[in-house]
Protein backbone atom coordinates (compact mmCIF):
# COMPACT_ATOMS: atom_id res chain seq x y z
CA UNK A 1 0.00 0.00 0.00
CA UNK A 2 1.36 3.50 -0.89
CA UNK A 3 2.04 6.04 1.88
CA UNK A 4 -0.83 8.44 3.03
CA UNK A 5 -1.63 10.79 5.30
CA UNK A 6 -5.31 11.63 6.27
CA UNK A 7 -7.17 13.97 7.92
CA UNK A 8 -10.49 14.95 7.99
CA UNK A 9 -11.87 18.33 10.20
CA UNK A 10 -15.39 18.12 9.08
CA UNK A 11 -18.16 17.39 11.52
CA UNK A 12 -20.89 15.15 10.15
CA UNK A 13 -24.36 15.55 12.07
CA UNK A 14 -26.63 13.11 10.12
CA UNK A 15 -30.39 12.18 10.76
CA UNK A 16 -33.88 13.58 11.25
CA UNK A 17 -34.60 17.21 12.36
CA UNK A 18 -30.96 17.89 12.47
CA UNK A 19 -30.99 21.08 11.40
CA UNK A 20 -32.33 22.45 14.90
CA UNK A 21 -28.50 21.63 15.66
CA UNK A 22 -27.64 24.76 14.47
CA UNK A 23 -28.49 26.51 17.19
CA UNK A 24 -25.54 24.74 19.24
CA UNK A 25 -22.95 24.67 16.14
CA UNK A 26 -23.12 28.22 15.07
CA UNK A 27 -20.91 30.49 17.38
CA UNK A 28 -23.16 32.59 19.13
CA UNK A 29 -21.68 36.19 18.83
CA UNK A 30 -21.23 34.85 15.03
CA UNK A 31 -22.33 37.57 12.13
CA UNK A 32 -23.44 34.59 9.60
CA UNK A 33 -23.96 35.14 5.71
CA UNK A 34 -26.82 32.52 4.80
CA UNK A 35 -26.31 31.46 1.53
CA UNK A 36 -28.47 29.56 -1.01
CA UNK A 37 -28.95 28.83 -4.52
CA UNK A 38 -32.52 29.30 -6.75
CA UNK A 39 -35.03 28.87 -4.02
CA UNK A 40 -35.64 25.32 -3.40
CA UNK A 41 -35.06 26.05 0.51
CA UNK A 42 -37.82 28.39 0.28
CA UNK A 43 -40.14 25.47 -1.17
CA UNK A 44 -39.36 22.97 0.84
CA UNK A 45 -39.10 24.31 4.49
CA UNK A 46 -35.50 23.96 5.04
CA UNK A 47 -35.09 27.73 5.27
CA UNK A 48 -37.44 27.98 8.24
CA UNK A 49 -35.55 25.17 9.50
CA UNK A 50 -32.90 27.50 9.19
CA UNK A 51 -34.19 30.68 10.27
CA UNK A 52 -35.70 29.61 13.55
CA UNK A 53 -32.77 27.27 14.52
CA UNK A 54 -31.02 30.69 14.03
CA UNK A 55 -33.22 33.11 15.90
CA UNK A 56 -31.70 35.76 17.69
CA UNK A 57 -28.13 35.72 15.96
CA UNK A 58 -27.22 38.25 13.62
CA UNK A 59 -28.11 36.69 9.98
CA UNK A 60 -28.08 37.82 6.74
CA UNK A 61 -28.49 36.20 3.24
CA UNK A 62 -27.35 35.85 -0.47
CA UNK A 63 -29.48 33.87 -2.95
CA UNK A 64 -29.31 32.95 -6.02
CA UNK A 65 -25.90 30.92 -6.53
CA UNK A 66 -26.82 28.88 -9.07
CA UNK A 67 -25.57 25.34 -10.49
CA UNK A 68 -22.18 25.11 -11.54
CA UNK A 69 -21.87 28.11 -9.29
CA UNK A 70 -20.37 31.27 -11.40
CA UNK A 71 -17.82 33.31 -10.33
CA UNK A 72 -20.24 36.81 -11.64
CA UNK A 73 -22.56 35.71 -8.99
CA UNK A 74 -20.30 34.38 -5.91
CA UNK A 75 -18.29 38.30 -5.83
CA UNK A 76 -21.16 40.06 -5.54
CA UNK A 77 -21.20 39.04 -2.02
CA UNK A 78 -17.73 40.69 -1.08
CA UNK A 79 -19.50 43.97 -0.43
CA UNK A 80 -21.78 42.80 1.67
CA UNK A 81 -19.11 40.70 3.64
CA UNK A 82 -16.86 43.98 4.69
CA UNK A 83 -20.09 46.37 5.01
CA UNK A 84 -21.12 43.68 7.96
CA UNK A 85 -18.13 42.20 8.91
CA UNK A 86 -19.31 38.93 7.69
CA UNK A 87 -17.28 36.54 9.89
CA UNK A 88 -19.16 32.94 9.20
CA UNK A 89 -20.57 31.83 6.00
CA UNK A 90 -23.53 28.85 6.77
CA UNK A 91 -24.41 27.13 3.04
CA UNK A 92 -27.85 25.52 2.60
CA UNK A 93 -28.05 23.92 -0.46
CA UNK A 94 -26.65 21.42 -2.68
CA UNK A 95 -23.15 21.31 -4.14
CA UNK A 96 -22.87 24.06 -6.25
CA UNK A 97 -24.19 26.73 -2.96
CA UNK A 98 -20.93 24.81 -1.14
CA UNK A 99 -18.63 25.35 -4.01
CA UNK A 100 -19.59 28.84 -4.65
CA UNK A 101 -19.50 29.43 -0.65
CA UNK A 102 -15.99 27.98 -0.46
CA UNK A 103 -14.89 30.35 -2.90
CA UNK A 104 -16.43 33.10 -1.31
CA UNK A 105 -14.63 32.34 2.04
CA UNK A 106 -11.51 32.44 0.28
CA UNK A 107 -12.23 35.70 -2.20
CA UNK A 108 -12.96 37.74 0.75
CA UNK A 109 -9.48 37.38 2.42
CA UNK A 110 -7.66 37.49 -0.71
CA UNK A 111 -5.38 40.40 -1.62
CA UNK A 112 -4.81 40.53 -4.74
CA UNK A 113 -6.98 42.58 -7.08
CA UNK A 114 -8.97 39.59 -9.00
CA UNK A 115 -10.12 36.06 -6.78
CA UNK A 116 -10.24 34.61 -10.40
CA UNK A 117 -6.51 34.84 -10.31
CA UNK A 118 -6.36 32.18 -7.56
CA UNK A 119 -8.97 29.71 -9.67
CA UNK A 120 -6.89 30.01 -12.89
CA UNK A 121 -3.61 28.97 -11.70
CA UNK A 122 -2.18 32.75 -12.02
CA UNK A 123 -1.89 33.61 -8.13
CA UNK A 124 -1.76 31.18 -5.32
CA UNK A 125 -4.78 30.45 -2.94
CA UNK A 126 -5.16 32.84 -0.27
CA UNK A 127 -3.67 32.08 3.17
CA UNK A 128 -6.69 32.74 4.92
CA UNK A 129 -10.76 31.94 4.95
CA UNK A 130 -13.78 32.84 6.53
CA UNK A 131 -15.15 29.92 8.31
CA UNK A 132 -18.26 28.19 6.40
CA UNK A 133 -20.51 25.28 7.62
CA UNK A 134 -23.48 23.73 5.51
CA UNK A 135 -27.02 22.14 5.56
CA UNK A 136 -26.78 19.49 2.87
CA UNK A 137 -29.73 19.07 0.48
CA UNK A 138 -28.53 17.42 -2.60
CA UNK A 139 -26.50 14.35 -2.15
CA UNK A 140 -23.58 14.02 -4.65
CA UNK A 141 -20.30 16.21 -4.29
CA UNK A 142 -19.39 15.01 -1.15
CA UNK A 143 -18.44 18.51 -0.59
CA UNK A 144 -19.75 19.08 2.83
CA UNK A 145 -17.05 16.59 3.96
CA UNK A 146 -13.99 18.09 1.57
CA UNK A 147 -12.14 20.98 0.84
CA UNK A 148 -12.71 20.52 -3.24
CA UNK A 149 -14.58 23.83 -5.25
CA UNK A 150 -15.56 23.61 -8.65
CA UNK A 151 -16.07 27.21 -9.83
CA UNK A 152 -17.86 28.71 -13.85
CA UNK A 153 -16.66 31.79 -15.19
CA UNK A 154 -19.20 32.53 -17.98
CA UNK A 155 -17.26 35.35 -19.61
CA UNK A 156 -14.44 32.62 -20.63
CA UNK A 157 -16.80 29.24 -20.64
CA UNK A 158 -14.35 28.43 -18.02
CA UNK A 159 -14.83 26.02 -15.17
CA UNK A 160 -12.18 25.39 -12.86
CA UNK A 161 -11.66 23.21 -9.45
CA UNK A 162 -9.93 24.47 -6.51
CA UNK A 163 -8.35 22.99 -2.80
CA UNK A 164 -7.61 24.60 -0.06
CA UNK A 165 -7.40 23.37 3.22
CA UNK A 166 -8.85 26.04 5.03
CA UNK A 167 -12.35 25.67 3.44
CA UNK A 168 -13.17 22.27 5.27
CA UNK A 169 -16.82 22.86 6.67
CA UNK A 170 -16.61 23.17 10.08
CA UNK A 171 -19.50 21.51 10.47
CA UNK A 172 -22.08 19.68 7.94
CA UNK A 173 -25.91 19.19 8.67
CA UNK A 174 -27.10 16.09 6.72
CA UNK A 175 -30.78 15.62 6.98
CA UNK A 176 -32.36 12.82 4.40
CA UNK A 177 -35.88 14.62 4.89
CA UNK A 178 -34.23 17.17 2.84
CA UNK A 179 -34.00 15.63 -0.03
CA UNK A 180 -37.39 14.41 -0.48
CA UNK A 181 -38.54 17.32 -3.02
CA UNK A 182 -35.03 16.23 -5.43
CA UNK A 183 -36.61 16.38 -8.89
CA UNK A 184 -35.47 12.93 -10.71
CA UNK A 185 -33.16 14.13 -12.72
CA UNK A 186 -31.20 15.69 -10.16
CA UNK A 187 -31.51 12.48 -7.85
CA UNK A 188 -30.25 10.34 -10.59
CA UNK A 189 -27.59 13.22 -11.50
CA UNK A 190 -26.31 12.85 -7.63
CA UNK A 191 -25.87 8.75 -8.10
CA UNK A 192 -24.20 8.75 -11.56
CA UNK A 193 -21.98 11.54 -9.74
CA UNK A 194 -21.38 9.56 -6.32
CA UNK A 195 -20.57 6.10 -8.82
CA UNK A 196 -18.08 7.92 -10.48
CA UNK A 197 -16.31 9.52 -7.78
CA UNK A 198 -15.92 6.28 -6.25
CA UNK A 199 -14.57 4.64 -9.71
CA UNK A 200 -12.00 7.65 -10.20
CA UNK A 201 -11.09 6.20 -6.98
CA UNK A 202 -10.68 2.81 -7.95
CA UNK A 203 -11.02 1.99 -11.53
CA UNK A 204 -7.20 2.22 -11.70
CA UNK A 205 -4.62 -0.57 -11.85
CA UNK A 206 -4.08 -3.45 -9.23
CA UNK A 207 -2.37 -2.34 -6.50
CA UNK A 208 -2.42 -4.30 -2.90
CA UNK A 209 -5.17 -1.92 -1.34
CA UNK A 210 -7.76 -4.61 0.19
CA UNK A 211 -9.73 -2.24 2.55
CA UNK A 212 -9.94 0.49 0.24
CA UNK A 213 -10.96 -1.68 -2.79
CA UNK A 214 -13.75 -3.40 -0.42
CA UNK A 215 -15.52 0.16 0.48
CA UNK A 216 -15.40 1.16 -2.83
CA UNK A 217 -17.01 -1.51 -3.76
CA UNK A 218 -19.38 -1.32 -0.79
CA UNK A 219 -20.40 1.89 -2.14
CA UNK A 220 -20.95 1.03 -5.71
CA UNK A 221 -22.79 -2.09 -4.85
CA UNK A 222 -25.12 0.77 -2.57
CA UNK A 223 -25.89 2.97 -5.34
CA UNK A 224 -26.84 0.11 -7.46
CA UNK A 225 -28.89 -1.49 -5.18
CA UNK A 226 -31.12 1.82 -4.02
CA UNK A 227 -30.52 3.75 -7.43
CA UNK A 228 -34.13 3.20 -8.75
CA UNK A 229 -35.92 3.00 -5.42
CA UNK A 230 -34.16 6.23 -4.23
CA UNK A 231 -35.98 7.85 -8.30
CA UNK A 232 -39.08 5.96 -7.79
CA UNK A 233 -39.59 6.39 -3.69
CA UNK A 234 -38.14 9.79 -2.88
CA UNK A 235 -40.05 10.38 0.41
CA UNK A 236 -38.15 6.48 1.69
CA UNK A 237 -36.29 7.38 4.36
CA UNK A 238 -33.88 4.55 4.45
CA UNK A 239 -32.78 4.63 0.83
CA UNK A 240 -32.40 8.42 0.82
CA UNK A 241 -30.53 8.09 4.55
CA UNK A 242 -28.31 5.26 2.52
CA UNK A 243 -27.51 7.21 -0.21
CA UNK A 244 -26.71 10.68 1.42
CA UNK A 245 -24.02 8.69 3.27
CA UNK A 246 -22.66 6.98 0.08
CA UNK A 247 -22.19 10.39 -1.56
CA UNK A 248 -20.17 11.68 1.87
CA UNK A 249 -18.32 8.69 1.63
CA UNK A 250 -17.03 8.86 -1.60
CA UNK A 251 -15.89 11.88 -1.56
CA UNK A 252 -14.51 12.88 1.79
CA UNK A 253 -10.91 11.77 1.28
CA UNK A 254 -11.05 8.56 3.13
CA UNK A 255 -11.55 5.82 0.12
CA UNK A 256 -8.92 7.05 -1.51
CA UNK A 257 -6.27 6.51 0.98
CA UNK A 258 -2.93 4.95 -0.42
CA UNK A 259 -4.60 3.97 -4.01
CA UNK A 260 -3.86 5.28 -7.33
CA UNK A 261 -6.60 7.52 -8.49
CA UNK A 262 -7.45 8.28 -12.02
CA UNK A 263 -9.41 11.97 -12.62
CA UNK A 264 -10.07 12.16 -16.14
CA UNK A 265 -13.37 11.97 -16.47
CA UNK A 266 -14.16 15.12 -14.23
CA UNK A 267 -11.50 16.69 -16.05
CA UNK A 268 -13.04 16.03 -19.53
CA UNK A 269 -16.45 16.42 -18.06
CA UNK A 270 -15.97 19.92 -16.41
CA UNK A 271 -15.14 21.06 -20.01
CA UNK A 272 -18.36 19.75 -21.41
CA UNK A 273 -20.19 21.65 -18.84
CA UNK A 274 -18.14 24.85 -19.61
CA UNK A 275 -19.02 24.50 -23.38
CA UNK A 276 -21.78 23.05 -23.67
CA UNK A 277 -24.05 23.30 -20.44
CA UNK A 278 -24.70 19.92 -19.48
CA UNK A 279 -25.26 18.99 -15.76
CA UNK A 280 -22.20 17.40 -14.30
CA UNK A 281 -23.92 14.35 -13.64
CA UNK A 282 -24.77 13.79 -17.51
CA UNK A 283 -21.24 14.56 -18.29
CA UNK A 284 -19.91 12.33 -15.88
CA UNK A 285 -22.24 9.09 -17.52
CA UNK A 286 -21.00 10.14 -21.20
CA UNK A 287 -16.84 10.19 -20.35
CA UNK A 288 -16.53 7.02 -17.97
CA UNK A 289 -17.39 4.44 -20.55
CA UNK A 290 -15.69 5.91 -23.26
CA UNK A 291 -12.71 6.26 -21.13
CA UNK A 292 -12.49 2.88 -19.95
CA UNK A 293 -12.77 1.75 -24.04
CA UNK A 294 -10.27 4.20 -24.71
CA UNK A 295 -7.54 2.78 -21.70
CA UNK A 296 -9.01 -1.22 -22.07
CA UNK A 297 -5.35 -2.64 -21.85
CA UNK A 298 -5.04 -0.56 -18.96
CA UNK A 299 -7.47 -1.00 -17.32
CA UNK A 300 -9.21 -4.35 -17.99
CA UNK A 301 -7.69 -5.91 -15.00
CA UNK A 302 -9.48 -3.82 -12.54
CA UNK A 303 -12.86 -3.64 -14.61
CA UNK A 304 -13.28 -7.99 -14.57
CA UNK A 305 -12.35 -7.38 -10.44
CA UNK A 306 -15.42 -4.19 -10.90
CA UNK A 307 -17.39 -6.81 -12.69
CA UNK A 308 -17.36 -9.51 -10.63
CA UNK A 309 -17.06 -8.05 -7.21
CA UNK A 310 -19.89 -5.60 -7.68
CA UNK A 311 -22.11 -7.28 -11.04
CA UNK A 312 -21.71 -10.83 -9.35
CA UNK A 313 -20.15 -11.72 -13.27
CA UNK A 314 -17.86 -14.97 -13.15
CA UNK A 315 -14.30 -14.28 -11.57
CA UNK A 316 -11.43 -14.33 -13.86
CA UNK A 317 -8.17 -13.70 -13.49
CA UNK A 318 -5.74 -11.79 -15.70
CA UNK A 319 -4.71 -13.90 -18.97
CA UNK A 320 -7.08 -16.47 -18.09
CA UNK A 321 -9.71 -17.25 -21.32
CA UNK A 322 -12.80 -15.27 -20.77
CA UNK A 323 -10.98 -12.36 -18.82
CA UNK A 324 -11.09 -9.47 -21.23
CA UNK A 325 -14.83 -10.29 -21.59
CA UNK A 326 -15.91 -9.95 -18.44
CA UNK A 327 -14.17 -6.59 -18.51
CA UNK A 328 -16.05 -5.78 -21.49
CA UNK A 329 -19.29 -6.59 -20.18
CA UNK A 330 -18.35 -4.44 -16.97
CA UNK A 331 -18.53 -1.57 -18.93
CA UNK A 332 -21.54 -2.52 -21.08
CA UNK A 333 -23.62 -3.00 -17.25
CA UNK A 334 -22.13 0.36 -15.87
CA UNK A 335 -23.86 2.18 -19.08
CA UNK A 336 -26.79 0.31 -18.95
CA UNK A 337 -27.42 1.45 -15.02
CA UNK A 338 -26.61 5.10 -15.82
CA UNK A 339 -29.50 4.78 -18.45
CA UNK A 340 -31.64 2.76 -16.55
CA UNK A 341 -31.19 5.94 -13.81
CA UNK A 342 -32.67 8.10 -16.65
CA UNK A 343 -28.87 9.61 -17.15
CA UNK A 344 -27.98 9.30 -21.08
CA UNK A 345 -24.49 8.26 -21.65
CA UNK A 346 -24.41 9.35 -25.30
CA UNK A 347 -23.95 13.12 -26.47
CA UNK A 348 -26.63 13.13 -29.04
CA UNK A 349 -29.04 12.75 -26.57
CA UNK A 350 -27.94 16.62 -25.02
CA UNK A 351 -28.28 17.77 -28.49
CA UNK A 352 -24.05 17.85 -28.78
CA UNK A 353 -21.94 17.14 -31.68
CA UNK A 354 -19.95 14.36 -30.71
CA UNK A 355 -16.67 15.53 -33.04
CA UNK A 356 -17.12 19.25 -32.80
CA UNK A 357 -17.38 18.75 -28.50
CA UNK A 358 -13.89 16.28 -29.78
CA UNK A 359 -12.05 19.19 -31.19
CA UNK A 360 -13.03 21.87 -29.14
CA UNK A 361 -12.36 20.32 -26.22
CA UNK A 362 -9.34 18.43 -27.11
CA UNK A 363 -8.23 21.91 -28.26
CA UNK A 364 -8.51 23.39 -24.75
CA UNK A 365 -6.47 20.47 -23.21
CA UNK A 366 -3.45 21.24 -25.46
CA UNK A 367 -3.29 25.21 -25.51
CA UNK A 368 -2.81 24.16 -21.36
CA UNK A 369 0.34 21.83 -22.39
CA UNK A 370 -1.12 18.73 -21.67
CA UNK A 371 0.12 16.09 -23.33
CA UNK A 372 -0.02 11.97 -24.07
CA UNK A 373 3.33 11.78 -21.79
CA UNK A 374 2.28 14.09 -19.75
CA UNK A 375 -1.38 14.16 -18.96
CA UNK A 376 -4.25 12.87 -17.21
CA UNK A 377 -5.04 9.65 -15.66
CA UNK A 378 -3.13 7.03 -13.39
CA UNK A 379 -0.70 6.88 -16.09
CA UNK A 380 -0.39 10.35 -17.10
CA UNK A 381 -0.92 9.19 -20.60
CA UNK A 382 -3.86 10.83 -21.43
CA UNK A 383 -3.34 13.39 -23.27
CA UNK A 384 -5.14 15.99 -26.40
CA UNK A 385 -5.73 12.88 -28.89
CA UNK A 386 -6.91 10.38 -26.14
CA UNK A 387 -9.20 12.87 -24.93
CA UNK A 388 -10.61 13.57 -28.65
CA UNK A 389 -10.92 9.94 -29.11
CA UNK A 390 -12.62 9.10 -25.97
CA UNK A 391 -15.06 12.17 -26.81
CA UNK A 392 -15.29 10.92 -30.62
CA UNK A 393 -16.25 7.55 -29.14
CA UNK A 394 -19.34 9.30 -27.41
O1 LIG B 1 -30.71 26.22 -6.58
P1 LIG B 1 -31.84 25.51 -5.91
O2 LIG B 1 -33.13 26.21 -6.04
O3 LIG B 1 -31.52 25.15 -4.49
O4 LIG B 1 -32.07 24.14 -6.72
C1 LIG B 1 -31.07 23.15 -6.90
C2 LIG B 1 -30.47 23.14 -8.29
O5 LIG B 1 -31.35 23.64 -9.24
C3 LIG B 1 -31.74 21.81 -6.81
N1 LIG B 1 -31.88 21.30 -5.45
C4 LIG B 1 -30.90 21.11 -4.52
N2 LIG B 1 -31.43 20.54 -3.41
C5 LIG B 1 -32.76 20.41 -3.64
C6 LIG B 1 -33.06 20.89 -4.92
N3 LIG B 1 -34.29 20.89 -5.44
C7 LIG B 1 -35.27 20.40 -4.66
N4 LIG B 1 -35.07 19.89 -3.42
C8 LIG B 1 -33.83 19.86 -2.88
N5 LIG B 1 -33.61 19.31 -1.69
O6 LIG B 1 -30.89 20.95 -7.55
C9 LIG B 1 -30.27 21.68 -8.59
C10 LIG B 1 -28.83 21.27 -8.73
O7 LIG B 1 -28.10 21.64 -7.58
P2 LIG B 1 -26.51 21.65 -7.57
O8 LIG B 1 -26.07 22.14 -6.24
O9 LIG B 1 -25.99 22.35 -8.77
O10 LIG B 1 -26.14 20.11 -7.76
P3 LIG B 1 -24.92 19.28 -7.25
O11 LIG B 1 -24.99 19.04 -5.78
O12 LIG B 1 -24.88 18.11 -8.14
O13 LIG B 1 -23.63 20.20 -7.48
C11 LIG B 1 -23.00 20.29 -8.73
C12 LIG B 1 -21.77 21.18 -8.66
O14 LIG B 1 -20.79 20.63 -7.76
C13 LIG B 1 -19.53 20.49 -8.44
C14 LIG B 1 -19.97 20.28 -9.86
O15 LIG B 1 -18.91 20.50 -10.77
C15 LIG B 1 -21.09 21.29 -10.00
O16 LIG B 1 -20.58 22.58 -10.21
N6 LIG B 1 -18.73 19.42 -7.82
C16 LIG B 1 -18.16 19.66 -6.62
C17 LIG B 1 -17.32 18.77 -6.01
C18 LIG B 1 -16.71 19.04 -4.69
N7 LIG B 1 -16.91 20.20 -4.11
O17 LIG B 1 -16.01 18.17 -4.16
C19 LIG B 1 -16.96 17.51 -6.65
C20 LIG B 1 -17.86 17.12 -7.75
O18 LIG B 1 -17.18 16.23 -8.58
C21 LIG B 1 -18.36 18.25 -8.59
O19 LIG B 1 -17.40 18.63 -9.53
ZN1 LIG C 1 -18.33 14.89 -9.41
Amino acid sequence: MRNFSYQNPTKIIFGKNTISELANEVPQNAKVLLTYGGGSIKKNGVYDAVKKALDGRAVFEFGGIEPNPRYETCIKTLDIIKKEGIDFLLAVGGGSVLDGTKFIALAAKYQGADPWDFMCGKANSPSEAIALASVLTLPATGSESNANFVISRDSTQEKFGGWSPLIYPKFSILDPETTYTLPEKQTANGIVDTFVHTMEQYLTHPEYAPLQERWAESILTTLIELGREGIEEPKNYDVRSALMWSATMALNGLISRGVPEDWTTHGIGHELTAFYGLDHGQTLAVVMPGLWRNQFEKKKAKLAQYGHRVWGLLSKKPGQEGHDEVAVLAIEKTEEFFEFLGVPTKLSAYGVNAAEAAEKISKRFEARGLTSEKGLGENGCIGPKEIKEILESR
